[in-house]
């Protein structure tokens, strides 16, 4: 595989711009990069000013023309007009390289943020806990990822330049006016208030609405992607049509909550525009009066005209900017509502081990429930492993079997009593030390779009030799399934690949388990989907491997579990029975009941079979 090198982007901790100001917040977010911020908005307000006075300049050769005056300049006409079209060129030289240069910077700084922003949490996202994942819809996170980045994105490479356009252009025409006469520049900029009134009120209007519509968006893109996801069940039961229903009816609601946010943009225009047309009127007025009573010269009037349009322009675009700046802020406070998120310490923790785990563990009246107010999900379990041990869990469903197991990969923390690995609480393990200590097969293994090979080898993230490949393959019993595959063990899994069977997945999730060569191997329902002969094989198989390495087996055949160490039963969150096979047998109980209908289905399947042939 060829490896191309990508640039970095130097790296921020986005928890740093967590603040209850949004604005000072994403202030915080362009941290690095506010001295190029500082120039774009330098080289926009410069490119204003240079097409603001080639507008005057024309404006002031009309105005001559008209009153036929001489042009305001020495020398011949031709003279004349050849300066002033070197002096047009170059203003228009000027206006688009600023231009330009603006719109390189903030090209380059936005899309840096924002690289840097979807960096920051795709790894943060990684290390947030299971308790959060299985609370948090994925589409709605994958909705904050991609839309209100963008969202943010286009803050930064429009809105947040814009400002230095606004500043240079009000300061000049402003202070030009007020010089010509200082009342009239007080009298141009009466409307500031009132378009601030106006932008506040919509800006919250937006807000609201821009917030809602990003909810429904959300909302959308769960639908779709547990819909993708569920397909098989939508399929299976001819939901089809209920499913489009509910798609149609979600996606009128945004079609609702997006018109009535581009309503708000819309009206906020023509209203802005109305207050400042007025303002121009007054202006024109107050101007006219000056000159009627001689504190004005006729011959400033037009040059007033002309300013006023340019002192406008800024106190419109305010205005935008601050409507605008509420998407901004919106997209800003969801993305925070993620970084905000504790991450799970992964390598922090009371006990710093070195080396591997022996492999004994106690548990001490265990107790644990998912949520507080949540009844107990595991009740007062105690029983103790020695190194090299296994011990198998059987009973009913949602007995707690699995909730057992992934207590000790620290997936969940218990709330009661103790767990002990080595004689050290469970707690004061770093959480990555475990998870590289135990290797687990869950009880619906996922397998990524990639190559079976990249599938087995994925906990080891190194290269493996073929040889080890094969090894942990053959021992799961999948090695001759994957050498029928076209490509043997370069074929890629899922949509662009092979369609794996329940049991196939199962077993490449055992041997990418094996091959992570763990102290502590859990399988949780690991055989459930392979039928009783290649279950066999792998028992065997597994046989070898489980010794010198404590393993946790859940099973539902006797078959499976007899040989283990010690036998837990379970039932409703506590453990009924606990002992040896010949143990349990002895005693009057469940396992004796499961043993006895087991074998009777067994025997029965036998003589069936024999009666056929
Ligand atoms: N449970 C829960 N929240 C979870 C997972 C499970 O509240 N995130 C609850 C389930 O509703 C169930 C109980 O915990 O009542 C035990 O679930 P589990 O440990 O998954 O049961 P198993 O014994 O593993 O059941 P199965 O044989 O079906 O796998
Ligand atoms: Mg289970």
């Amino acid at each position: 595989m060829t490896s191309t090198t990508i640039p970095t982007v130097s790296p921020f901790d986005f928890r740093k711009a967590l603040s209850s100001n949004k604005l000072r917040g994403i202030l915080k977010m362009m941290s690095d990069y506010r001295l190029a911020y500082l120039a774009a908005n330098l080289a926009t307000g410069l490119s204003a000013l240079a097409k603001m006075i080639t507008s005057l300049v024309l404006l002031r050769l009309f105005a001559a023309t008209i009153l036929g005056e001489r042009p305001p300049f020495a020398g011949t006409l031709e003279r004349t007009l050849l300066w002033l079209a070197l002096g047009f060129v170059f203003l228009a030289v000027f206006e688009g390289g600023f231009s330009f240069l603006a719109g390189r910077l903030a090209a380059y700084t936005a899309e840096s943020i924002t690289r840097r922003l979807r960096d920051f949490l795709f790894d943060h996202i990684q290390r947030l806990s299971f308790a959060y994942h299985s609370k948090t819809p994925t589409g709605d996170l994958i909705e904050r990822v991609t839309s209100d980045v963008d969202t943010l994105r286009r803050f930064f490479s429009e809105q947040a330049i814009g400002i230095g356009r606004i500043v240079f252009l009000f300061v000049i025409n402003f202070g030009a006016i007020a010089y010509l006469n200082w009342k009239l520049g007080l009298a141009s900029i009466i409307v500031i208030p009132f378009i601030l009134a106006v932008s506040v009120w919509f800006f919250r209007r937006v807000t609201k609405a821009y917030e809602q519509y990003q909810e429904q968006e959300a909302k959308l893109s769960t639908t779709l992607q547990e819909n993708l996801t569920g397909v098989r069940v939508v399929k299976a039961f001819a939901r089809q049509a209920y499913e489009i229903d509910k798609f149609e009816k979600d996606n009128w609601e945004k079609y609702l909550r997006g018109k009535h946010l581009l309503l708000m943009h819309s009206l906020f225009w023509p209203l802005s525009d109305i207050v400042l047309g007025l303002q121009m009127l007054g202006g024109f007025v107050f101007a006219s009066l000056l000159v009627i009573n001689g504190e004005l010269n006729v011959s400033d009037y037009p040059v007033y005209v002309a300013l006023v349009v340019w002192l406008i322009w800024p106190i419109r675009n305010l205005g935008r900017l601050i409507v605008q700046t509420s998407t901004g802020l919106v997209s800003y406070g969801r993305l925070m509502e993620i970084v905000r998120q504790e991450r799970e310490a992964l390598t922090e923790g009371r006990f710093q081990p070195n080396g591997p785990v022996r492999g004994e563990i106690i548990f001490e009246n265990v107790c644990f429930q998912y949520d507080d107010g949540q009844s107990e999900v595991l009740q007062d379990i105690s029983f103790v492993c020695k190194p090299g041990q296994a011990v198998a869990l059987l009973g009913s469903t949602g007995s707690g079997k699995t909730s057992l197991v992934n207590l000790l990969p620290r997936f969940h923390e218990y709330t009661g009593g103790r767990i002990l690995l080595d004689g050290v609480e469970l707690k004061d393990y770093p959480r990555a030390y475990l998870r590289r200590q135990i290797g687990i097969v869950e009880q619906e293994p996922f397998l990524f779009s990639r190559s079976i090979r990249e599938n087995i080898t994925y906990g080891v993230g190194r290269d493996v030799p073929q040889a080890e490949i094969e090894a942990a393959a053959r021992a799961a019993a999948i090695h001759d399934v994957i050498l029928s595959f076209p490509a043997g063990y370069d074929t890629l899994v899922g949509e662009k690949g092979v369609t794996l069977s329940g049991g196939q997945k199962q077993r490449v999730a055992i041997a990418r388990a094996l091959l992570k060569d763990p102290r502590i191997l859990i399988l949780d329902d690991s055989t459930s989907s392979v039928d009783t002969e290649t279950e066999a094989e792998i028992r065997a198989a597994l046989n070898r491997l489980m010794q010198n390495r404590t393993t946790f087996i859940i099973a539902h055949r006797i078959q499976s579990v007899m040989n283990a160490d010690l036998i837990l039963v379970m039932d409703k969150g506590r453990v009924v029975q606990m002992g040896t096979h010949e143990q349990l047998l002895q005693q009057d109980g469940m396992y004796r009941q499961i043993y006895d209908i087991q074998t009777k289905i067994e025997a029965e399947l036998e003589e069936e079979i024999a009666s056929v042939f």
